[in-house]
């Protein structure tokens, strides 16, 4: 029977499906079911410095409102604790805590003396890894691409100097060369790279003229934009790679592992169907490498990433090259009235 087991990070996972961050991993009963349902590792909801920020400046408030009461009335102080990250951090510690399969913490921070701090405890909750979730859109004109890079590299360096447990970036697709940037981060030595996050886009209600606020899913297929950056990586960085955005199906996972990813997240598919999903990855991943004769997941990891795959535009302008080569496939154009 074909065996599931991959490293990812350094640390040893019984298959390669990671639950992503998400809200389904905030949630103690859920994570024990992503568990039983067999799912290789879960990443928890991130730390959010801008969560901390508001939670600070609603104390800050609400500290103000009593000024004028008598100083020994603390009692009606609001609990300090809300003010900083130990909420998180508890949680983080109960949810390591109830499961046995390795938990990597999530952080999103603003600030660089935030991500050190943060990250520092993060680690302190005894979890397998950390994952930096670096996706932020920019929102100052003034500010150049190198700018934005150099930042991110010199914050990770920052965070690799105070945290030993393994490290991943978790990217957006939105740099201008993606390859030299995970390059670069690869130099650091992080142990992983997660490609690509997705933020909830932005939506606007016509009828009512304000925003709009849609819980949006990746959609199926939508994994074709890690399966091309893991393909083009692999076998050139040290880091592990993990597909993510758009894992729907058994065959995703399966083509982003030819590709050459270690493991692959998922999310969108275990809202749309259930927590049961990662069963029915793991069983028909079996069924396939058992029909092709593959015992392991290194018989077959890469076989048709950039590399490897006779086919060298694959991973290039691949439809472009189609359409050029084979005219006729001009005839399946819609008709344009
Ligand atoms: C409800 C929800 C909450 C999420 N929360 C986080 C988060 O806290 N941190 C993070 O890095 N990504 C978060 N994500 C993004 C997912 O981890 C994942 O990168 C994204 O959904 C793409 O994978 P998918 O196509 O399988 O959904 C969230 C996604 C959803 C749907």
């Amino acid at each position: 029977m074909a065996k599931l087991n991959t490293t990812y990070m350094g640390i040893e996972l019984a298959n390669p499906l990671i639950v992503g961050a998400c809200s389904l991993t905030s949630n103690l009963d859920t994570i024990k079911r992503l568990e039983d349902s067999g799912a290789g590792a879960v990443v928890i909801k991130s730390l959010f410095e801008e969560q901390i920020q508001l939670k600070n400046y609603l104390m800050h408030e609400e500290l103000h409102r009593y000024d004028d009461w008598h100083a020994e009335m603390t009692s009606i102080f609001p609990n300090l604790e809300d003010g900083g990250p130990e909420e998180h951090l508890a949680w983080v510690r109960r949810a390591r805590e109830a499961v046995k399969i390795p938990v990597i913490a999530s952080l999103n921070a603003v600030n660089r003396e935030a991500w050190v701090e943060y990250a520092k405890l993060l680690e302190g909750e005894k979890v397998d890894g950390l994952e930096l979730n670096f996706f932020a859109t920019p929102t100052d004109f003034g500010k150049p691409a190198a700018d934005i890079e150099n930042e991110e590299i010199s914050i990770l360096k920052d965070v690799r100097k105070v945290v030993k447990i393994p490290i991943s970036v978790k990217l957006s697709p939105f740099y201008t060369n993606p390859l030299n940037f995970v390059k670069r981060l690869d130099e650091t030595g992080v142990a992983g790279f997660v490609l690509f996050n997705r933020f909830f886009d932005p939506s606007l209600d016509i009828e009512a003229e304000k925003s709009d606020f849609p819980f949006n899913l990746s959609n199926p297929n939508d994994h074709r934009l890690a399966l091309r950056y893991v393909g083009l990586l692999s076998g050139n960085v040290r880091g592990s790679l993990c597909a993510s955005h758009g894992i729907h199906a058994p065959a995703h996972a399966i083509e982003v592992l030819l590709a050459g990813a270690d493991a692959f997240q998922v999310v969108s598919t275990l809202y749309r169907n259930s927590v049961g999903t990662i069963k029915v990855f793991q069983d028909e991943i079996k069924a396939w490498m058992d029909r092709k004769g593959y015992a392991s997941l290194a018989d077959f990891r890469g076989k048709l990433d950039a590399k490897h795959n006779p086919d060298k535009f694959t991973y290039r302008r691949a439809q472009y090259v189609r359409i050029l080569m084979r005219p006729e496939s001009f005839l399946a154009r819609p008709k344009i009235i």
